[in-house]
């Protein structure tokens, strides 16, 4: 590992003063990196053993933070300016978003599902966009593969990660402020990062121990949170209580606050439909024994939520997957769930509008 190391140190001193000349540019330094990394074999890094390896180094291991993002998190290159970042995927997911900085992304090991939309707003209030999210782009990122992280809100994606471990490595800058915070996106809307403080995130533990044991408590606090927060607020707080209000117990809460108003109606079909989203994405990564395309078919479903969506994902992976293999996978998929969760998948295959989709092909 140490020669590899000394490899890569001296590939990052290449890399600054040639990003240097370009007055440290966040827009150009993934050309600069592109190009600087060509011969760069990083593959042994796809090896968590190799990764413990560094991790050991007095160089690395000052650098050493918490981080929630991936399931193992560990940052093995500093220099202020830019970094070098090792995310390690066992299953975990994040949510369709954008980014505050720019980066090369080598994938080490395992293949994901990259899909990148385009987002309208329409309408804006405070820390959310309202507006509609549509499929523009979509791939497989493949074992050894590379691609570039554009900064800014005009890439927002979503990485659905295949194999199991699934390994990215990033050669990124730091957060670059003028690009704004970055957003997470939902069906309807977008929404900044920031809205998720600590006080939300103790209320919604609050809510969550209640809903366990004091279910009119529950109802009584969180209807008195719907009428005194802002919609933000009240977007993250119903998107954390996610299938719970679902619930037969508790869904006249999520309908009164559809009936509020028109922004509150598309905050609740946002809502619905993200529960759609995580349900697919969550039972891909949960069910054990699933193959490549039943994985695929379920993050393809996930990614899309509408027809239009899917079809478009499932034409565009077309020259890597033959479109037949994500049908049949879908197929496979919903086979292999309990009974009660192929009620719930069906349920939400009628609301994206793939009921039909998902009966006829297969
Ligand atoms: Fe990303």
């Amino acid at each position: 590992m140490e020669k590899l190391y000394k490899e890569i140190e001296s590939t990052m001193s290449r890399i600054e003063s040639k990003w240097q000349k370009i007055n440290y540019s966040t827009d150009h330094f993934p050309e600069v990196v592109w190009k600087e990394t060509s011969s760069l074999d990083l593959s042994a890094l796809g090896e968590v053993s190799n990764q413990l390896k560094l991790l050991d180094m007095p160089g690395v291991r000052f650098q050493q933070q918490r981080s929630t993002f991936s399931d193992l998190y560990v940052q093995i290159f500093h220099n202020g300016r830019f970094m070098i970042e090792i995310l390690n995927w066992w299953g975990g997911h994040v949510n369709v978003h954008d980014h505050d900085f720019s980066a090369v992304q080598f994938q080490l090991k395992g293949d994901a599902l990259n899909v990148v939309y385009d987002f309208k707003a329409e309408q804006e209030t405070g820390a959310l966009r309202f507006g509609s999210l549509n499929v523009r782009e979509s791939e497989i990122w493949k074992e050894g593969g590379r691609s570039i992280v554009r900064p800014g809100d005009v890439d927002p994606h979503s990485v659905f990660h295949i194999g199991e471990p699934t390994t990215s490595l990033l050669i990124r800058t730091i957060a670059t402020p003028r690009y704004g915070a970055q957003s997470n996106y939902f069906p309807t809307l977008a929404a900044h990062y920031y809205v998720s403080n600590d006080i939300q995130r103790k209320k919604l533990t609050a809510l969550g121990l209640l809903s366990r044991k004091a279910s009119k408590e529950f109802r009584m606090n969180l209807e008195k949170f719907l009428d005194t927060q802002s919609l933000s607020e009240n977007f993250f707080m119903l998107i954390k209580l996610g299938s719970l209000l679902l619930q037969e117990d508790y869904s006249d809460i999520l309908q009164n606050y559809a009936d509020k108003g028109s922004l509150e109606k598309k905050l609740v079909d946002s809502v619905v439909l993200n529960n759609g989203i995580d349900f697919f994405k969550t039972k891909a990564n949960e069910t054990s024994d699933l193959n490549y395309d039943e994985k695929l078919a379920a993050f393809a479903v996930s990614a899309s939520c509408n027809l239009g969506n899917l079809q478009k994902v499932i034409s565009q992976l077309g020259n890597t997957v033959n479109p037949e293999r994500i049908s049949s996978g879908l197929k496979s998929f919903l086979t292999k769930l309990d009974s009660g969760d192929q009620a719930v998948a069906e349920g939400y295959l009628d609301i994206f509008g793939m009921a039909e989709f998902a009966n006829e092909k297969v």
